[in-house]
This record gives structure tokens, sequence and C-alpha cells, in this order.
């Protein structure tokens, strides 16, 4: 019986640790886990953990410790395959066996194919090593043998079917080296896909190669051929030479570069916390990747418009997934490779500590693109200052760079700070607005609205209506803070026994643009059709309301399931079960 990676993962995924080991024992929650006995060894105080957010748990008695897995094989006394077998039917995961098998013989085609590449890598190596041209332009681009053996560098030989005929005495036949992307068909048949080109190979986090770049030794194009997607290679779920930072023990951060050359350059340099993006846009699945190993992150791209342009990309991806990001910006017309043989290496550390935030590098952008003798250029930078300053939440920050600036750009500090202001406050109401109506569409809204203004009208007009209403609805139901106040000013007449005419509400607010718009409020029309509406517009503002309090319900819901207190999360829920009865 064969379960496959994904099948795993769903049934971790689905069975929760907490939930599943509370079947078992008692726990009580005691700060983020949860502790009870320990089932594996008699104790009489509970050192037996269980983590939520970990999902394992672990014994500070008897250092028994593991997974939902672990925890069935030991106390059911299962092996693994049957411990998998009984949390799959607890979670009601259905196990189809020819799936399965199906499964299994991907396993067994992706093994196929990392053979192969691994030979194919193999025989370019050696290859290389033979090749006196091959090895001439590498050692021209300043590449010694320690650094070509480490990363596997070779040379694919400009001969139409030299790897295929190798990899066919190996025992591969032509139809998986097609797949593996190594060959291409023609009508004539098969030919080699790499032909006199310098190979890079692409080695996952198991250390098996899955696929190659490989490069021209002259000027021709295109100057980099790239595997093609296959099913060992994803191309935006691929780093390269992420399988070598594995290998540092204490890292602090990760420099991404943009190509091949590169890394291995750093890397000969000595800076080896380096892996590359190679050339594609930069992907969110990328980045969690890279997240696994440091949120420190460095970007040193080609310092060329469209490295510009993949940097601001890059940087907002990898913020987006909890990113420190900082920006390395070479001198113009530099990638790292160019630099660090021309400056050195404490140059590029220079760099490296000098790295710009985000902020830093869209200023220093529109700055290095301003003249300031030109008034049209100064005008451009501030106002794009103040842009880019909007989205710091720091004060003092925004008045270094402003003070910085604002002299010479010839531009007063007030007149920058008055361009954030208007900017901040159209991005607020441009926001509230998308709320507001993204829960309701514009209609519903004017319904809503219409229905609030007519029953506060007719309040004021009848006061056994009024009286009648309030005994069904309260202030909270009115949608608009305005239409609640007066709301609220009409309820504490009535329970003083009193009626109040729409005039002497004015005279209980006391912001003269409420006043105003009050008065608006008390134009609405109540004709004899109204009061026969009475009744749906008091249902209208009921369901608005219950839908309201279902809403703030279940946020809070999920704010508990989020921390794990699933009691009261089921407690909530049921409150809202109840108010959706009532809507009905
Ligand atoms: P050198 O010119 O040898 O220094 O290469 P480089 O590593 O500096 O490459 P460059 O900055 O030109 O490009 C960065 C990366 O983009 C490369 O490493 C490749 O992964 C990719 N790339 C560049 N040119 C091409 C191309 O013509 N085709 C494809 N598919 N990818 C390319
Ligand atoms: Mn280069």
């Amino acid at each position: 019986m064969y379960f496959s990676e994904e099948k795993i993962s769903e049934i971790i995924e689905k069975n929760d640790i907490v939930d599943l080991i509370s079947q078992y024992l008692s726990l009580n929650k005691r700060g983020k886990n949860f502790w009870g006995l320990c089932p594996f060894h008699t104790e009489k105080t509970p050192s037996f953990s269980v983590s939520g957010e970990k999902q394992m748990f672990y014994c500070f008695g008897c250092g028994t410790g593991g997974n939902v897995i672990t925890f069935i094989q030991k106390i059911e006394r299962l092996n693994y395959v049957e411990a998998l077998y009984f949390l799959a039917k607890k979670a009601r995961i259905s196990i189809d066996e020819r799936a399965n098998k199906k499964d299994l013989e991907n396993v067994k085609k992706r093994e196929l194919l990392f053979n192969i590449n691994g030979t194919a890598a193999r025989f370019f190596y050696n290859n290389l090593i033979a090749n006196s041209k091959a090895m001439d332009y590498l050692s021209k681009r300043g590449l010694n043998k320690e650094i070509i053996r480490k990363f596997g560098i070779g040379y694919s030989l400009d001969s139409w079917d030299k790897l295929n005929t190798y990899l066919n005495s190996k025992g591969f036949d032509n139809n998986l080296i097609e797949n593996a992307g190594l060959i291409v068909k023609k009508e004539k048949g098969y030919y080699d896909r790499f032909r006199g080109r310098v190979m890079f190979p692409i080695i996952n986090l198991g250390g098996k190669v899955i696929a190659f770049g490989g490069r021209v030794l002259d000027d021709s194009k295109p100057k980099y051929l790239n595997s093609p997607e296959t099913p060992i290679y994803n191309k935006s779920g691929s780093i390269y030479a992420l399988n070598m930072i594995k290998e540092i023990s204490a890292l602090q951060n990760i420099i991404i570069v943009e190509g091949y050359m590169d890394v291995i350059s750093l890397y000969q340099f000595g800076i080896k916390n380096v892996v590359a993006s190679l050339g594609t846009a930069f992907t969110e699945q990328q980045a969690k990747l890279l997240k696994r190993y440091t949120n420190d992150i460095i970007i040193a791209y080609d310092s060329d418009t469209a490295g510009q342009s993949a940097t601001i990309k890059g940087l907002s991806i990898l913020q987006k997934e909890g990113c420190r990001v900082k920006v390395i910006n070479l001198p113009k017309g530099m990638d790292p490779d160019d630099f660090i043989r021309k400056e050195g290496v404490e140059s590029f550390n220079n760099y490296i500590n000098n790295s710009l935030s985000l902020v830093e590098y869209r200023i220093y952008n529109s700055r290095k693109n301003s003249d300031p003798k030109i008034l049209e250029h100064r005008i451009r930078f501030s106002k794009n200052l103040a842009m880019i300053l909007s989205t710091l939440k720091s004060p003092i920050e925004i008045d270094a760079y402003i003070k910085k600036y604002s002299k010479e750009m010839q531009i007063s500090e007030e007149a920058i700070y008055g361009e954030l202001k208007k900017i901040r406050s159209k991005h607020i109401s441009g926001n509230n607005r998308h709320n507001i109506i993204s829960k309701f569409n514009e209609k519903e809204i004017n319904g809503q609205l219409i229905a609030e203004k007519k029953v506060l009208n007719i309040c004021v007009l009848y006061k056994d209506k009024a009286e009648k209403i309030f005994s069904i609805i309260n202030e909270d139901d009115f949608s608009l803070p305005l239409h609640e106040k007066i709301a609220t000013i009409i309820n504490l007449k009535i329970k003083e026994g009193k009626t109040i005419s729409a005039g002497e509400i004015l005279i209980h607010l006391t912001d003269e643009e409420e006043r105003q718009k009050a008065s608006e409020v008390f134009k609405t029309d109540i004709t004899g059709k109204d009061i026969e509406l009475l009744d749906s517009y008091i249902d209208k503002l009921h369901s608005h309301s219950l839908e309201n309090k279902i809403k703030k319900l279940t946020d809070r819901m999920n704010e508990y399931y989020r921390l794990e207190e699933k009691e009261k999360a089921n407690e909530i829920f049921k409150e809202i079960l109840d108010l959706q009865k009532r809507k009905k």
C-alpha cells in the first residue's frame, strides 16, 4: 500500500492534533499550549504538552513526541501505514486504491527523470573537463576547477545526438529523455536540445538535478537556453542554488540575484548566501520557499531598467509574504558578477551593509531621474516623494525625508506635507467607500437609507406609532451615525413620555454640519402609502441590524478559531445560527 506525499499532508491537515488527543485524555490550556497527563508513562502532574500551532505533542517527562501520526501509532499500537488508514478514516478522507497506484507510477516516473538528468549532468561535466574551448571560456570568466565541480557545471557538445546516444546506451528510452526536456522531436527523429553550451544544472533541495540552463560561448542568440517545464521542473517554484543555502549553518540573510553567473561568482568570493531567481518574474511560490530559511532578503538585481522593475515587483511580493527586504543598488550597467570582479568583495560587502529599504529605493530611483535645475522635475519629484512617504507610518521618518529633500528641491517642507495630507485623505475616503460598497450594493444602501428616513419622519409625526416602532427596534438598528443619533434623541423622549418635533431635535444637535444634514432628513415627505409600508420599513431596519450582528459575531468566532479556542467559537456559532433563524 502506498500513500502519496499529498495524501499524507491531507491526512495530517484534516486531523487537528488538539481535537484528536482530547479524545484520549483531558487537556487544559495553559499559555499557548495544552497540557495533560502523559498516556505513555505514569505521572501525577501534567508534563504532556500539545501545540495546536505546531500540530505537535511532546512529553517533558518521558521525551515522547511527534505529530498526529506518531500519536496514533503509539496509542493505538499501529504501524505507520495502519495509522494513516486509521486517521484517513477518522477525517473521512477517501483512499482510492487505483488513484494511489497512479501516484506510485508517477513517483517511479519522476525517479527515472531525476536519473536521466543526473546522468546527463555527469556526461556534461566530463565533456567540459575534456574540452579546452569550453574550459578556456570559463577560466576567462574567472571560474576555477573547484567551483566548476562545486556547481556541477558542464558542457553540451556541439553535436546533434551525442547526449541522446549516450543516454540510450545507459538504458533510457527516447520517450522519457524527451519528457526530461533533453531532446526534441522533429520529423526526422530526435536531436539534442542543448548543443555547444556551458551547462548549469538546477538542483532541488533533495540534491537532485531537475533542469538545466545552457549558455552559449559567444554572442550568439539566445544567450541562455533553459529546460522546459517537466514533471520534475516547475519554473515558478524553483530557485537556483537554494540547495547550497542548506549547507550554511548560521544563515543571517539571503541575497537574490538574477543570473547563474552572479551566484557562482559571489560564491567564489566567499559570499555563499546567494540564490538566483533566473530571469522570470519573481513569484509568491519562490517567496514562500525562501521564507523557510530566513525572513531577511536582500535583492541585488542588475541596475538596468528591466532589473529595476523586477526589483520593485520582487520587493512587494516578498513583503507580502512577511519578509524584511532590502535592495542593493549597484552602479549603472553592472550586475553582481561584473561588480565583484571589478571592485572586490569588500566593496560588495559595503553595498550589502548600505542596502536600501523599499522606501529609500523608490525615492532613490525617482531622485536619480530628476534634475533639480529643472522646475518641472522639482515639482514631479516632490509629488512623487509625498506619494512614496504616504506609505510610511513613522512621523520621524517622514520628517527626516522631507527635511532632506525640501532644501534640495527648493520646495518648502509645508508644501510637501500639504501634498502628503492630500494623498492620505483621498486614500482614506476611497477605502471607506470601497468597504461599504463591497458589503452591500448601492441600490440596497439607498433602500436602507430611505427606510431609515421614513421611519424617523413617521416617529416625529405620529406619537403612537413612534412608541410601537421603538418597542420593536432600537437606535442600534440604524446604519448611518446621524440617523442613530436622531433615533437616540427620539427614543429618550418616548421613554420620558414626551413627543418631539423635528425642529426640537435640531436643538439637541450641537454641530452645525450635523444640524444641516438632520434638517435634510426631515424634508422627507410622508404619505398614506408610507404608513401602509411602515411594517416593511421596520423589517428592513431589523434585518439589516441582524445582518450586522451576525457579521460582528462571525468576526469574533473566526478570531476564537484562530486562537484555537474552539469551545468559545462553537458557542458563538450557536448564537449565529439562532440569529439566522430569526431572519427568515
Ligand atoms: P552572463 O551574461 O553570462 O554574465 O549571464 P548573466 O547570468 O549575467 O545573465 P543575465 O543577467 O543576462 O540574465 C539573467 C538570467 O536571465 C540568466 O541567468 C538566465 O537565467 C536568464 N536569461 C538571460 N538571457 C536569457 C535568454 O536569452 N533566454 C532565456 N530563456 N533566459 C535568459
Ligand atoms: Mn552577467
